[in-house]
């Protein structure tokens, strides 16, 4: 496989530009890490950077015979129909990507005119979203994916993946991280997608609003219900099992999963598997995680708002009363394990069956990275809940 990552103007001068949007990484060494990026998963990179439009519209030509493009267009984003055209034209998967939270800077920066012809936008994770963007092309390489809406917004869509064999398919929806912040996106569980379709799970890897894009608890959790009962839609074409759905997150995503088994009505979800999940609202605000993550989330702190956590809080809500695998890593620096350890053994004495699984050695990203130990582990698990 071979991909181009193109860089548009300006972005010759990052390591020096505005350091405090863009980083202190230099154009040179984010070429070099892309090539490693790739190499980790089998691909090469080529890289290209031009300040001019015409040179870009050339190159993305000449990137006709490669399997994926991966563009930052700079300022060109927000005007260039030359260069949105030139990536029509060449039909690549291609991949959209600002180092910047082009949401949260100048009205101007909201608006991109390429986005619509591109397989996804990655914006606002600085230099590592390259890395997200090239693992997102492999992923979409490896196992065929079907995007289908499931409501009037956006965000309201998700990435299908059926297994190979005769159905009806167990479903696995997933339930990407990020802190609920709209910076994170579905890409987060590609990989994650993949494996589990390998495995024989049809996978529904969603997207939902999230704090930044209209989302927060209400809003969020109404549209990760909606995507689940959107299933009966699809699930005759596709062979879909619905007696057998079972709702995959990962740290803000875990959350989301386990209130979606409290919350689900048709199809209901038969089991969790969550994933350093944030399953206790109260202590990640009093932690402060994910920079006040929870704050943003409720948008009230849980003394101005005691019944806003007892609806949105899992441990608020036990029993679930589905089946729990609940797996953290023992040096996870982005959500406490104690958090985990606590969840779980509440929700036993509650009445759950809970397998609980704490990984020495093993931070908050591990757990989706099918290339770590720990997922070896977590995917047998998974497949018990079968
Ligand atoms: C950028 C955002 C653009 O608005 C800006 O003009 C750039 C870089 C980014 O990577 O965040 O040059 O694409």
């Amino acid at each position: 496989m071979r991909i181009v990552v193109i860089n548009g103007p300006n972005l010759n001068l990052i390591g020096t530009r505005s350091p405090e949007i863009y980083g202190s990484t230099s154009l040179e060494e984010l070429d070099d890490l892309c090539r490693s990026w790739a190499a980790d998963v089998g691909t090469d990179v080529d890289t290209y950077q031009s300040n001019h439009e015409g040179d870009l519209i050339d190159r993305l030509h000449a990137a006709r015979d490669a399997d994926g493009v991966v563009i930052n267009p700079g300022a060109f984003t927000h005007y260039s129909y030359a260069i949105r055209d030139a990536i029509e034209a060449i039909g690549i998967p291609t991949v959209e990507i600002h180092i910047s939270n082009v949401r949260d800077r100048e009205p101007w920066r909201r608006i991109s005119v390429v986005s619509d012809v591109c397989v996804t936008t990655i914006f606002g994770r600085g230099i590592v979203g390259y890395r997200h963007a090239i693992r997102h092309l492999v992923a979409r390489a490896a196992w065929p994916v079907e995007t289908i809406t499931y409501g009037p917004d956006s965000d309201n869509v998700g990435d299908l993946r059926i297994p190979h064999g005769p159905g009806p398919h167990p479903v696995a929806v997933l339930l990407h991280g990020g802190f609920w912040r709209a910076t994170a996106a579905r890409d987060l569980l590609d990989s994650v997608a993949v494996v589990l379709t390998g495995h024989g799970w049809a996978t529904w890897n969603v997207e939902f609003s999230r704090v930044g894009s209209g989302g927060g608890w209400r809003a969020t959790t109404a549209d990760v219900a909606t995507a689940v009962s959107s299933l009966a839609q699809f699930a005759e074409g596709h062979e879909l099992d619905l007696e057998r759905v079972i709702a995959v997150g990962h740290g803000s995503g875990g959350h989301l999963a386990l209130q979606a088994a409290v919350g689900a009505r048709d199809p209901r979800i038969s089991a969790v598997a969550a994933l350093a999940p944030i399953g206790d609202l109260e202590a990640a605000h009093r932690a402060g995680i994910g920079s006040d993550a929870v704050d943003a989330f409720t948008r009230r702190t849980p003394e101005q708002s005691p019944e806003r956590y007892a609806a949105a809080s899992p441990i608020k809500n036990l029993p679930i009363g589905v089946p729990l695998l609940v797996v953290h890593g023992d040096e996870d620096d982005q959500v406490p394990a104690a958090i985990s350890r606590s969840f779980a053994g509440r929700a036993a004495d509650e009445g759950d069956t809970v397998v609980y699984h704490e990984f020495e050695g093993v931070g908050h990203d591990d757990l989706v990275d099918p290339a770590t130990p720990a997922w070896a582990k977590i995917v047998e698990e998974i497949d018990r809940l079968r």
